[in-house]
């Protein structure tokens, strides 16, 4: 093996005799090798001891005069190497001498350009390391993984042809050269990592500091296509600090005046974000700016302006509603927060880097990440926020009366409810944190399916589509079954690729775990499992299956996880099974299918569903290039379509119905995205379409969230209001309440005039001392679980409080049966404006009291 060994050095003498020693002792390495040493400037004798070895070895010595620099060091040692194939390793045998060799040889075989030793793959690992410096470099490298494929891309421990050093800028700096290298080719490049053992050093110290920390993130935001720097961040970071005055000072002038919190908040983010732009434009990025005013990109400026406006609003309002901040505090980090998305959206999105010029993959990566973590802080902020809509207080009722699992739906949805309002506390939050878990693990699942089924941009783009589809990012934040199912399903459809394609025996396990899970929280995944028979019929390689054990080991774990269902619905009459099975065979047969595509486009967005088609068209015509992967994705979208498809000529469907069947159909979407020059030139046309479709999505739904917590100026209240704003409402219910205790003396029933939605509600905010809420089920009619759980009372002479979600709830009619019958003196209907805090007309709450309850005389 011929190579030159370049070794950076800056006082390492305690280490330059075991180091090589160690080098020249191995016999792997033949003897047509140089090693050079670049000093630093050591001041501990370290070019002493490399001299010792000079006399009796290849090693040279470079003594460098300039500012200390590791990566500067590498670079000139390289451009003094004789040999073809470089290696560079550190001094402090952190890295094993002898793994060189598995690492110079496939670059010396030209079977690869650049090798990477590393810790962070099977076989790899780090001893001795302090936890800080793990958790830095997991970190980093996690980082890094956004825009570099390789798992280690920050080792200082690599190899590669000679020639690659020519495409690193001459003013690279830093720690991170390899990164650097990484980037150059991508795309190009023939990568291998090799395992190593890394083990911290002996002798000396580790000379990385806080300084390399930060030059790596704007080094990483550069390479990501960003426009960074010292220059440009401070500048940003000093015209933000000014405007923060102009922000505070309006804000407390305006909050002072008697405006509400949102008025207030946005108007001063508009003045400041307007001073912003001017200063940031004609100074901090100004080598970016055209120089006057363009069009696209002040457009661009106010999305991202909106974005951090909409998200600031969110945590205001978490600050002052959940934590009791004064609001002239609760700015600050308000502030400070959307500083962060401003600046991000300026490197990024409004003066993003244009020389060199960076690859639309990258691109769409830095995107996704984007898009994703924002999507997530949404979420987090607001799941606290926003009130609960009442399928969500309904859902937690269920918790209130845990059981194997209930009538109209399976338990899992009520089980996470329980769980997390044990661990948090009976409110939103706790409410909510399952369907936020829910919503991590379903984009993980989607993330290493899509891996799988395609390549990591893929995936990345996958994740990217999921949270911005409507359904995507609704089940991340509301509690509903459809939560844990999304997540269920994913999991299952990874499980099943693995198992089915990839041929391993383990991922049965996976798909029984997950398919139990998966049909405990909707009965709909059952849908996956015709289409995996389907699949095994049709795909002669893996019918095999059928002759192991594995798939019936997976049936029977699905089953046992199943199993409360099971018992639930034998101890009661089959009830749930009959209502399910009684929702399709309706009566009545409808033609639906023309409503089912738009309620397609509903919960995939307009764009999603022409993307979906064109991705069924494309599997169509590339069919032949990988047919088992492309049965797999058309068979399990197909199969569940298909069935949907039947049930909508004779039936209508709930518009959301649909949405878990496109998970297994986003990876291709999303793969899509990446091509060109395939079927013409679709793949720009979706590229374009998708850009404005994603920002829409996004700002639809940081708007909207905005909107039900801290209200938009000018805006009222009157699309949503009766589903909405409970907390309120029951609060004006307890008032009613009481001015009927005072009269009467008696405790009213409270009756919620619908099947569940109302009582939920009311229950969910009732504080002490709490109502006794029914609901319609006390008149005979049907309220699904509250017909099991509140066994119609007795005649009672108690008042009795009717609660309407509108007006019509209250009024005697074929609709809402002839409830009077059963009560004794029924009062007018009456109505009352119900308010925020600061006096915001919210809803109005009809409601008519009676004086007692005759019993339901119906059978
Ligand atoms: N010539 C020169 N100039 N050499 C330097 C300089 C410099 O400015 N700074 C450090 N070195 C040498 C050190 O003498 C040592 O041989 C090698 O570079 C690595 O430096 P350490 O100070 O030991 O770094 P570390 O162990 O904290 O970091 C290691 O792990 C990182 C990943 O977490 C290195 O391998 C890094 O390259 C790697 O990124
Ligand atoms: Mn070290």
């Amino acid at each position: 093996m011929t190579f030159s060994l370049i070794i950076p050095t800056l006082n390492e003498a305690g280490n330059i005799d075991p180091l090589l020693s160690g080098i020249f002792s191995l016999d792997t390495l033949g003897n047509q090798f140089e090693v050079i040493i670049v000093d630093d400037g050591s001041t501990d004798g370290t070019p002493d001891k490399v001299r010792q070895w000079q006399k009796t070895h290849d090693v040279r010595l470079i003594e460098r005069r300039a500012q200390p620099d590791l990566t500067g060091s590498i670079l000139d040692g390289t451009a003094a190497a004789r040999y073809e194939v470089i290696a560079v390793m550190d001094a402090d045998l952190s890295h094993p001498p002898d793994r060189l060799a598995a690492l110079i040889q496939p670059v010396v075989d030209g079977t690869h350009d650049i090798t990477v030793g590393s810790r962070y793959i099977a076989g790899g690992n780090t001893i001795n390391w302090p936890f800080y410096r793990r958790w830095l470099s997991r970190a980093g490298g996690w980082l890094a993984r956004s825009i570099c494929d390789v798992n280690d891309a920050t080792s200082g421990f690599f190899a590669f042809r000679k020639e690659l050093i020519g495409n690193i800028t001459k003013n690279a700096r830093g720690y991170k050269i390899l990164l650097e290298l990484l980037m150059t080719g991508q795309g190009q490049l023939r990568i291998k990592e090799i395992p190593i053992s890394f083990r911290d050093r002996q002798h000396g110290n580790s000379k990385l500091s806080l300084t390399h920390h930060l030059a790596y993130l704007l080094q990483l935001i550069t390479l990501a296509g960003g426009t960074v720097s010292l220059h440009t961040a401070s500048r940003f970071a000093l015209v933000g600090f000014l405007g923060v005055f102009v922000d505070v000072f309006i804000f407390q002038w305006m909050t002072g005046h008697g405006a509400s919190l949102a008025s207030a908040h946005i108007s001063s983010f508009i003045a400041a974000a307007s001073f912003n732009y001017a200063l940031n434009s004609k100074w901090s990025f100004r080598l970016h700016h055209a120089g006057h005013l363009q069009w696209k990109q002040f457009a661009r400026f106010l999305t991202v302006g909106v974005f951090a406006m909409l998200l600031r609003g969110a945590i205001l309002a978490w600050l002052v509603h959940t934590w009791d901040m004064p609001a002239e505090w609760a700015i600050f980090p308000a502030i400070l927060t959307t500083a962060m998305v401003n600046y991000l959206g300026s490197a990024f999105y409004v003066f993003p880097r244009t020389e060199p010029p960076v690859s639309t993959d990258i691109r769409w990566r830095i995107a996704s990440v984007g898009v994703a973590c924002f999507v997530i802080l949404l979420r987090l902020v607001y799941m606290d926020v926003a009130q609960l809509i009442p399928d969500e207080a309904y859902y937690w009722q269920y918790a209130q009366h845990m059981a194997l699992s209930f009538f109209d739906h399976p338990p899992m949805v009520a089980w996470l409810i329980w769980l997390g309002t044990a661990l948090a506390g009976q409110n939103e939050f706790g409410v909510r944190i399952g369907a936020f878990l829910c919503g991590l693990i379903a984009m993980a699942y989607l993330f290493a399916l899509a891996c799988n089924l395609y390549d990591k941009s893929t995936a990345m783009r996958s994740v990217l589509l999921f949270v911005i589809m409507p359904f995507g990012f609704a089940t991340g934040l509301a509690m509903t079954p459809d939560a844990p199912l999304i997540a269920a399903w994913v999991a299952t459809l990874y499980y099943m690729e693995r198992a089915l394609l990839a041929n391993k025996s383990q991922a049965w396990l996976g798909i029984g775990i997950a398919f139990g899970l998966g049909i405990l929280s909707k009965y709909t995944l059952g849908l996956l499992g015709i289409a995996a028979l389907v699949y095994v019929i049709l795909d002669p390689v893996a019918r095999r299956w059928l002759l192991r054990p594995h798939p019936y080991l997976a049936v029977l774990v699905a089953l046992l996880l199943f199993s409360p269902v099971i018992i639930w619905n034998m101890e009661n009459n089959w009830a749930s099974f009959l209502f399910q099975t009684g929702r399709v065979g309706n009566t009545q047969h409808e033609f639906a299918t023309h409503q089912l595509l738009l309620q397609i486009a509903t919960v995939l967005t307009p764009v999603g569903l022409v993307a979906a088609v064109l991705a069924l068209r494309s599997i169509a015509l590339h069919y032949r290039e990988a047919p088992r992967k492309h049965l797999f994705i058309a068979v399990f979208t197909g199969v569940p379509l298909l069935v949907f498809l039947a049930i909508s000529t004779f039936d209508s469907l709930r518009f959301h119905w649909t949405s878990p069947l496109w998970l297994a159909l986003i990876p291709t979407m999303a793969w899509m995205i990446g091509q060109n020059g395939i079927s013409g030139n679709i793949p720009a046309q979706l590229r374009t379409a998708w850009r404005p479709m994603i920002t829409i999505s996004l700002l639809a739904y940081a708007f909207v969230l905005h909107y039900v917590t801290l209200g938009i100026p000018g805006l009222p209240y009157q699309f949503l209001s009766e589903h909405y704003f409970w907390k309120e409402t029951t609060a004006e219910v307890e008032k009613i309440a009481g001015e009927i205790r005072q009269t009467t003396g008696k405790e009213p029933i409270v009756v919620g005039m619908s099947k569940w939605s109302a009582a939920s509600a009311l229950a969910f905010y009732s504080k002490a001392p709490v109502l006794d809420i029914q609901s319609r089920n006390l008149f005979g009619q049907h309220a699904a679980m509250y017909s099991f759980w509140n066994p119609i009372p007795a005649p009672s002479g108690r008042p009795v409080l009717l609660i309407g979600m509108k007006q019509q709830a209250l009024e005697s009619s074929a609709a809402t049966g002839n409830f009077e019958d059963k009560l004794i003196n029924t009062g007018e209907i009456h109505s009352r404006p119900v308010y925020r805090q600061d006096g915001l007309l919210l809803r109005t709450l009809y409601y008519r009291t009676a004086e007692g309850y005759r019993g339901n005389t119906t059978p």
